[in-house]
């Protein structure tokens, strides 16, 4: 039941049933800005639904490349190739961290100047990660004080570099090989953990070459790009709230049809099953470079576990659901070296932990994570906030089917930044 920006959950004794997950939002961010550069008619079906992926479609129509919706939702993107229109006002990324950080490689390519802000949330995310690399290509960028938005950004001729960035980040990796396109030579980056390789594969897929060996992507400039047709994959990182809530009834079954595979975004699946849900992949497909398949998931008993190192990086978006269903199983969770967590759209270390404790659950806050107790907490409905973040909405909700008793969800419309039918469909599936 929802009134908008309040959602009430009840106690689910079950989930069941098949899900059609909107198209991940990564692949959806990347398959706009490029086509936005191509020369040609780009068509997407599946296009992401997320409000930040609008947010990225308003940018580039800001930046003369003209767009519409078809009827049979294909979004239809009309290239104008490497040189974009000069905007006539500031470019507003609305919540969207991948629109705001990624565009900006290739506003730095371009010979104007502008300027892009964002909400209360995206104002205050870092931004030094992408102002580095892209200021010793050769743009000049300035930014709040502590490198926050909103940011200015003239762009102009480039010069390759071999980058090497201190945060894992894919953001900041598409960044710079967006950037590279504008460069004069061969841009390298040197990633310090390996993360998920959309960019890459997209820059392909619009027939750029671009190499890609361990945890080094190599990138040429001078490159055009050519328009395309695909079908966008559902989003894994969606699919997780829904394989999570049948992580937590033993006897639920759940199928998703047509979702991103991707190894580099795939490793949930691993931990999934190390966990105690049963996953089986079908229909394995390849589509523009991505791989796609079928997830039948069945929940058995969860047991929990540790996720550090790389797995926390490959992890990052999908940890707030895993920590807020944690209390449930056997073993707890403990979770290592994700402080980035603390500069999501809100710091959801503390957000998770605000939130079990009203629903009555034990957690450890660390600096760089928490530690979960397991051994089947006993959780209470109580009213929670979204702190206006997608994933700590949808976390919750997950979380609340478990409860003894209602959960409110103040600013559940946050969930709409990437799944705007997420309440509907949870309600779908759940027995109640
Ligand atoms: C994304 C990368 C991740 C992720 C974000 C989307 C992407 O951010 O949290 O939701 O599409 O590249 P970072 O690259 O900053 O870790």
């Amino acid at each position: 039941m929802a009134d908008g920006s309040t959602v009430i959950v009840r106690p689910a004794r079950a989930v069941n049933g098949v899900v059609r997950i909107p198209g991940d939002k990564s692949v959806s961010h990347r398959y706009a800005m490029l086509a936005a550069i191509a020369e040609g008619t780009s068509r997407f079906r599946n296009f992401s639904a997320a409000r930040d992926c609008a947010s990225t479609l308003d940018c580039v129509a800001k930046l003369g490349c003209e767009w519409k919706r078809l009827d049979d939702g294909t979004i239809e993107v009309h290239g104008v190739g490497p040189r974009l229109k000069a905007p006539s006002e500031v470019l507003d990324c609305g919540n969207s961290g991948s629109t705001m950080r990624m565009l900006s490689g290739i506003l730095a390519g371009q010979s104007f100047t502008s300027e892009l802000c964002g909400d209360e949330s995206l104002s205050r995310r870092p931004m030094a990660r992408i102002m580095k690399p892209l200021s010793e290509m050769g743009a000049k960028i300035s930014a709040s004080d502590g490198g926050r938005p909103p940011l200015k950004i003239q762009g102009g001729a480039l010069k390759a570099i071999h980058y090497k960035p201190e945060v894992a980040s894919a953001q900041v990796k598409s960044c710079i090989l967006f950037a590279g396109l504008f460069a004069d030579g061969e841009t390298v980056v040197e990633e310090p953990i390996r993360t998920r390789d959309h960019g890459e594969i997209a820059l392909r897929a619009f027939g750029a070459d671009v190499e890609r060996a361990g945890n080094v992507s190599r990138i040429a400039g001078g490159q055009r790009l050519r328009a395309i047709e695909a079908h966008v994959p559902g989003d894994l990182s969606s699919a997780a709230f829904f394989l999570c809530a049948a992580a937590l009834f033993p006897g639920s079954q759940i199928t998703l049809p047509g979702i991103l595979m991707n190894p580099t975004r795939a490793r949930l699946l691993d931990i999934l099953l190390q966990m105690g849900l049963k996953v089986s992949v079908a229909h394995l497909d390849e589509h523009q470079g991505e791989l796609v398949g079928t997830i039948e998931a069945r929940g058995v008993a969860w047991t929990g576990g540790v996720i550090a190192g790389a797995d926390t990086a490959a992890l990052i978006d999908e940890i707030p659901v895993l920590a807020a269903i944690a209390p449930y199983s056997e073993g707890g969770l403990e979770v290592r070296d994700a402080k980035e967590l603390r500069v999501k759209e809100s710091d959801r270390i503390a957000a998770v932990a605000t939130n079990l404790r009203k629903m009555g659950a034990e957690i450890e806050e660390r600096p760089d994570g928490m530690r979960i107790p397991g051994g089947g907490q006993h959780l209470h409905g109580a009213e929670l906030d979204s702190f206006g973040d997608h994933r700590i909405a949808m976390a919750f909700a997950v979380a609340a089917l478990r409860a003894e008793g209602e959960t409110v969800i103040l600013g559940a419309d946050a969930a709409g930044v990437s799944y705007p039918a997420f309440f509907h469909d949870l309600e779908n599936i759940a027995v109640l």
